[in-house]
């Protein structure tokens, strides 16, 4: 089968500037069964003094990207080459449930040395991603992911496509050791933060540069794969227009005050008219972190076009039960727990337990609707359970100081509302940012029969409690 993998040129790396252009991994999807090996490797990361072990998939960091089109059927092994248990989970993607990933829940882990055959169908375009579900806090955060990318049939006209994978990596920079992992004081707060963010595994920063020609549209894919680190996202002199939200089109708008919020696991598509002058450089910024990311160049070159291509940016649909909200069952769930709020009391296997000592003695912080899921449990009592193909809308406050991106597996839902207001557009994802003493809305049609992870996607607090299933039956 062919598939296109706009790999054409990859970029020239300039002696001492990072470049983070799309084209630092190779597409794998053009093999039959391909392979992902997880194991070590080292990175010298400019400022470090020494190597970075990292874990990651083929050798890379990040993994390879998987592409492929809608329709076209995906069979992608495993093998386990680190000295720990893990999977591969595939965030976003609409799969059996025994494909998705989730140790003791859809499938045993896999042990060292051995290896998984997934496969699945791929009925929805978009932009998803893979990473592990074991101790994913670790895991991920030493560099396991990769992006998953499902072209549409008929993909909307750019000249070019840009691919970011954002990481963040917490590093001791005088041994280029990771810092440790696990730390309780991170769990229960805004999750273990990083000190070097990186763009496709290169570090990030004021001295990263991005190329680009005066007067080309680019779609620029954007996937927040950082364990805990929320991107707000803005560029100098550029409006760019969101086309996707988690892989899902939607009626093309420009964000909220120029500024795209990205928590964890979340996935935003852009297309972004360069229309400023050859020569001239803009900086993109992380406003929460008062950070550049990278420098935008526009090449001395004459300029493409002199007025924004006019093709439709309107993406096409993936197609999917809509809920019926009329007959719609209702649910409501509660986060409650981390530090600074008012504490939460869970329970443990039916019993409750105060907050100090669900942290000192389980090291657990948070609660979803008073239940406290240890990551690594092997069973899961459901949140909900819902009957297969109805309807519901589940109601979510977030009772903490904390921002929760909340993740669904195997599901897209509608984001009715956010604080009682009305979202804006037809708004479908996989992952909904919740920010502190928050509610939003969301509706859903239960879709296939099994046990579904619904967790906080900043993966401390899911491997702290934040995280449970929602059983289909
Ligand atoms: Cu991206 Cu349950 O995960
Ligand atoms: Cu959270």
């Amino acid at each position: 089968m062919k598939r296109r993998t706009f790999l054409g040129a990859v970029p020239a790396m300039l002696a001492g500037v990072a470049s983070t252009a799309f084209g630092v991994s190779p597409v794998l999807a053009a093999e039959a069964t391909p392979r992902l090996r997880s194991g070590k490797l080292s990175r010298q990361l400019a400022g470090a003094d020494g190597a970075t072990e990292f874990w990651g998939y083929n050798g890379q960091l990040p993994g390879p990207v998987l592409r492929y089109r809608k329709g076209e059927r995906a069979i992608i092994d495993l093998e386990n080459g680190l000295d720990q248990l893990s999977t591969v989970h595939w965030h976003g993607l609409r799969v059996p449930n025994p494909m998705d990933g989730v140790p003791f829940v859809t499938q045993a882990p896999v042990a060292p040395g051995q290896s998984f055959r997934y496969e699945f169908e791929l009925p929805d375009s978009g932009t998803f991603w893979y990473h592990p579900h074991q101790k994913s806090f670790e895991q991920v955060g030493r560099g396991m992911y990769g992006a998953f990318i499902v072209d549409e049939e008929r993909p909307i006209e750019v000249d070019r496509e840009l691919l970011w994978v954002l990481g963040d990596f917490r590093i001791d920079l005088k041994t280029g050791a990771h810092a440790p992992f696990g730390a309780i004081v991170q769990h229960a707060q805004e999750g273990r933060l990083g000190n070097v963010v990186t763009i496709n595994g290169v570090p990030a920063g004021a001295a990263s540069v991005e190329a680009v020609r005066s007067g080309e549209r680019v779609r620029w894919r954007l996937i927040n794969a950082a364990t805990a680190r929320v991107f707000r996202l803005s560029l100098d002199g550029h409006e760019p227009w969101v086309v996707a939200y988690d892989g899902q089109g939607i009626t093309p708008h420009r964000p909220r005050d120029n500024v795209i919020v990205l928590g964890p696991g979340m996935r935003v598509d852009l297309v972004l008219d360069l229309m400023a002058k050859p020569g001239s450089v803009y900086k993109l910024r992380d406003v929460s972190a008062g950070t550049v990311l990278t420098t935008l160049k526009y090449r001395d070159e004459a300029p493409l076009r002199t007025a924004p291509l006019g093709a439709s940016m309107d993406l096409q649909r993936n197609s999917f039960a809509k809920p019926n909200l009329k007959k719609a069952g209702l649910h409501s769930i509660d986060f409650q727990g981390g530090d600074f709020g008012p504490p939460a009391i869970g329970a443990i296997d039916g019993k409750e337990i105060s907050y100090h000592d669900m942290k000192s003695k389980f090291g657990l912080a948070w609660t979803v609707n008073s239940h406290v899921a240890a990551e690594d449990a092997h069973e899961h009592q459901p949140l909900l359970v819902l009957k297969k193909g109805n309807s519901y809308i589940i109601s979510m406050t977030n009772k903490t100081a904390f921002d929760h991106p909340i993740h669904l597996h195997g599901h897209f839902f509608r984001v009715l509302s956010y604080n009682g207001e009305p979202a804006r557009y037809e708004e479908w994802r996989d992952t909904v940012f919740m920010e502190p003493w928050s509610e939003i809305e969301i509706a859903l049609v239960a879709r296939e029969p099994g046990d579904w992870m619904f967790h906080c996607h900043v993966l401390e607090h899911a491997a702290a409690g934040m995280m449970g299933v929602i059983r289909i039956a």
